[in-house]
Parts: structure tokens; C-alpha cells; sequence
């Protein structure tokens, strides 16, 4: 029985993970959600969760040291997963200050809590503790892309028999980042993710704290908040609203369905070597044009084989054609390719992105058409305004 802190897991790939986890170990796990809420957390995404008794919520900042530390004391934590973020790279340029209080102040904070709560007389830490910090690609900075058009990509010949069937990988470029490249952040969000990194393997060095990071690609799925490019794309269409698209849509990044995502976190939570960082990719590159076209594909075939979905679309259905898209000023230091080797954690503990792009797409809009509540519900208030200011600048 392994008792989980996951901070951030009201928001989109904590939510994700705990359901995974959930799933996957039944009740030889127990969970403890800590989220303060903010405007990215929404308690409905795991309301079904907290029906059960091995899971609980406390509302809190992971800021507050004596909420915190009390937390574990309390209880006898064996793993904590930390998702706790602000996680928009658009709102890191118009306040950044925010993103250093929660994503490095909040980060140290967890860090010093667990140092204290779990630290054996002899200095050392019991076997069964682990702090993995959930980081991004982001803190490498940007590639540049090699092809206009996404290639095949090979896999390492050791690499095939794992690769589940999967022959759909795409790169747009010869240099991807490793776990040993060097950090290089280049918007307020992605230097303050690195900041936490880097705070998270100093624990290690010098207390000895049992950690890991895990630094994923752009993740996507259900219950994704519709500021990020994917949910915002099918959000739109299904109201028949233009989909800002920055500059000409030519910037990469490696897609990574959340499931996936949440497999790899907690393969490294069990077996990842102590104090190693991991990179998790979906060997699945694109442009975000073509992301644009094919959601907007997948979104008028969806509707156009069930005619149940017809009753959540809010436009004309005639319109939901490539007309809606529409070029606007690109985001300051927009960083052009984010490309990942992921060899490492499929080397080591057998993990592999299985879902095919065009299908975890699909899981994604399904999700979105018949989830039209939830959407409703985080799109309310604070969204709109947030909307308005970032779009019609
Ligand atoms: P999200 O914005 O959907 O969720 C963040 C959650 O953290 C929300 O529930 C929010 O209420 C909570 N939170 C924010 N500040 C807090 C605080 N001070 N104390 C407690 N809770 C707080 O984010 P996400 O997309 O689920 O990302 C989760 C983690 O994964 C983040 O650390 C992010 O940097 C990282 N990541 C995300 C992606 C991605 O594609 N979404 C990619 C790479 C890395
Ligand atoms: P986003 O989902 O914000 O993730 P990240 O910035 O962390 O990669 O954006 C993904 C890509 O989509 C990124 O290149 C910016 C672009 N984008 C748009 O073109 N339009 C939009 O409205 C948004 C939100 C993003």
C-alpha cells in the first residue's frame, strides 16, 4: 500500500494521473489531492474520485509551509508527485511574478517539508519515499527545425521491439533534447520550471533527498483547460469561433497524450534511479497548422457519424471548414521546436508512448463533445475576461 501527495491534481495531467493511478493499483494505493484552486483547477475533474475512501482533498497552496508540513505529519507519504503549477507560457509574459512564487517558492517549500517530515535519525531517508517534480521539455529552451515537412522518424534499432506497433513517428529536425542538454529557458514559465528543477536535484546532492524529474513534452487529453492550443481549438469550433492561430503556425512541438504521460510518472515513481532526471516524449512531432487542420477534420467527421454530437454544436456545421482559421501576432520569443529523445525511460523501465496521434485526437474531441458541462463550467467567469485581453489585443 503506497500512500501518494499529488499537488496540482485538480488541474489537467494531475486529474489525469490520479485516475490513472487509481485505475491501476485499486486499493493498494491511497491518495491525498492538495490544490489551491486557482483559476486552472476545478474540483468537478476529480469529483468522482473523491467518492471513494482512499482518496481526499485538501485545499491548500503549496506555498504554505505549516499546511504542509502538517499534511505530513499527519500521514505517512511515501511518494510526492508534484503538478503544482502555473502552467501557461501566455500568462507568464503578461505576470510573470506568480510563476516564481509557485512554481520555484512552492517548489522549495514541498522540498524543505518533505526534507523534514521524512528524514531518518542517521540523516538518511527510508527506502519507500520519493519526491518526483513533474518539469517540462520546456526548460531546454527551443530546436530549429532541419525540414519544412515533418519526416519518418527511425527508431534505435534496440528500441523497435518496444515501439507496441507503433510506425507513425514524425520529427522535423536531426537534434532533439536529451536528459544531458543543457537547460536553457527562454519564456518566464520555462525559467521558472528550471529554477524548481534545479532547486529538486540540489536537494538531492546535498541532503540526499530521494527525488526524480520527469521533463514531458506538450501533453493533451481529457480535461485539458481550453487556454492551451488543443481544447481551445475544439472549443472554438464547436461555436463557430475563429482559432488564433500564432504567426504563420509553423513553430514543432512532440505531442504526448496525458495516459501515456501518466504511465511514465508512475513507472518512474516505482523503479527510476534516484536523483535522475526523465525525459517522457510522444516520438510525435507536428506543426501546429497541421494540428489545426486536423482537429478541425476530426471534430466535422465526429459529428458528421453521430448525429447525437450534432446537439453540442453552437454553430452552423457548414462552417466548420479551414475558413475558420485565422493568423494573428505571434507570442514574444515563441520558441519554434521542441523535439524529445525519450530512449532513456524506454530503455530503462519499458515504458512507450503507444497512443497514435490521430487517435489520441479523437479520444480528445469525443471527450470534449460529450463533456460539454465541464468545459462550460471552467469556461465560465474568469475565462472570458482572460480571453478578450489575450485575443483581442
Ligand atoms: P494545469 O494548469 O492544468 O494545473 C495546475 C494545477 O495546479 C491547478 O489545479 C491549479 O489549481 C494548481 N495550482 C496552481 N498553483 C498552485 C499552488 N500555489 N498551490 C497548489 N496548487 C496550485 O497544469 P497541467 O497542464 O496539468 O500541468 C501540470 C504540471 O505539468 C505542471 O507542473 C506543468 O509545468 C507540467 N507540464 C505540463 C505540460 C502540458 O502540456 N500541460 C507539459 C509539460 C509539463
Ligand atoms: P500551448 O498549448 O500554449 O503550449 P506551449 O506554449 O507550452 O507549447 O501552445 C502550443 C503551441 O500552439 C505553441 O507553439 C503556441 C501555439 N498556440 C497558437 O498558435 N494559438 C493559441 O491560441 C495558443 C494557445 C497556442
Amino acid at each position: 500500500m503506497k500512500t501518494y501527495l499529488v499537488t496540482g491534481a485538480a488541474g489537467f495531467i494531475g486529474c489525469n494521473f490520479v485516475r490513472y493511478i487509481m485505475q491501476a493499483h485499486g486499493d493498494q494505493c491511497r491518495v491525498i489531492v492538495v490544490d489551491a484552486l486557482t483559476y486552472a483547477g476545478n474540483l468537478g475533474s476529480i469529483a468522482d474520485l473523491l467518492e471513494h475512501d482512499n482518496c481526499s482533498f485538501v485545499k491548500c497552496d503549496i506555498g504554505d509551509h505549516d499546511a504542509i508540513a502538517k499534511l505530513l505529519a499527519e500521514n505517512d507519504v511515501d511518494y510526492i508527485v508534484n503538478f503544482a503549477a502555473e502552467s501557461h507560457v501566455d500568462r507568464s509574459i503578461t505576470g510573470p511574478r506568480i510563476f516564481v512564487e509557485t512554481n520555484v517558492l512552492g517548489t522549495q517549500n514541498l522540498l524543505d517539508c518533505a526534507r523534514f517530515a521524512w528524514r531518518l535519525p542517521d540523516g538518511s531517508y527510508p527506502e519507500s519515499k520519493k519526491f518526483l517534480q513533474v518539469s517540462t521539455d520546456e526548460v531546454y529552451g527551443s530546436l530549429s527545425k532541419d525540414f519544412e515537412q515533418a519526416e519518418p522518424l527511425a527508431l534505435d534499432d534496440d528500441l523497435k521491439p518496444l515501439a507496441d506497433g507503433r510506425t507513425d513517428m514524425k520529427t522535423y529536425g536531426r537534434n532533439f533534447f536529451e536528459e544531458t542538454t543543457p537547460v536553457s529557458p527562454r519564456s518566464p514559465y520555462s525559467a521558472s520550471k528550471t529554477a524548481a528543477d534545479l532547486l529538486v536535484l540540489a536537494y538531492h546532492e546535498t541532503y540526499g533527498l530521494p527525488v526524480n524529474v520527469t521533463r514531458c513534452s506538450n501533453n493533451y487529453g481529457p480535461y485539458h483547460f481550453p487556454e492551451k492550443l488543443i481544447p481551445l481549438l475544439i472549443n472554438n469550433i464547436l461555436q463557430g469561433k475563429k482559432l488564433p492561430v500564432y504567426g504563420r503556425g509553423e513553430n514543432v512541438r512532440d505531442w504526448l497524450y496525458v495516459e501515456d504521460h501518466c504511465r511514465a510518472i508512475d513507472l518512474v515513481l516505482q523503479r527510476g534511479r534516484l536523483g535522475e532526471v526523465y525525459n517522457v516524449g510522444g516520438f510525435n512531432e507536428e506543426s501546429n497548422i497541421n494540428i489545426v487542420r486536423l482537429v478541425i477534420d476530426t471534430v466535422a467527421r465526429l459529428i458528421k457519424e453521430n448525429p447525437d454530437y450534432m446537439k453540442v454544436v453552437e454553430c452552423d456545421p457548414a462552417l466548420i471548414n479551414d475558413n475558420l482559421i485565422e493568423f494573428v501576432t505571434d507570442r514574444p520569443g515563441h520558441d519554434m521546436r521542441y523535439a524529445i529523445n525519450p530512449s532513456k525511460i524506454v530503455r530503462e523501465l519499458g515504458w512507450f508512448p503507444t497512443t497514435p496521434f490521430t487517435r489520441g485526437i479523437e479520444h480528445t474531441v469525443r471527450w470534449n463533445l460529450e463533456h460539454r458541462d465541464w468545459v462550460k463550467s471552467v469556461t465560465s467567469g474568469d475565462y472570458q475576461s482572460y480571453y478578450e485581453k489575450q485575443y483581442n489585443r
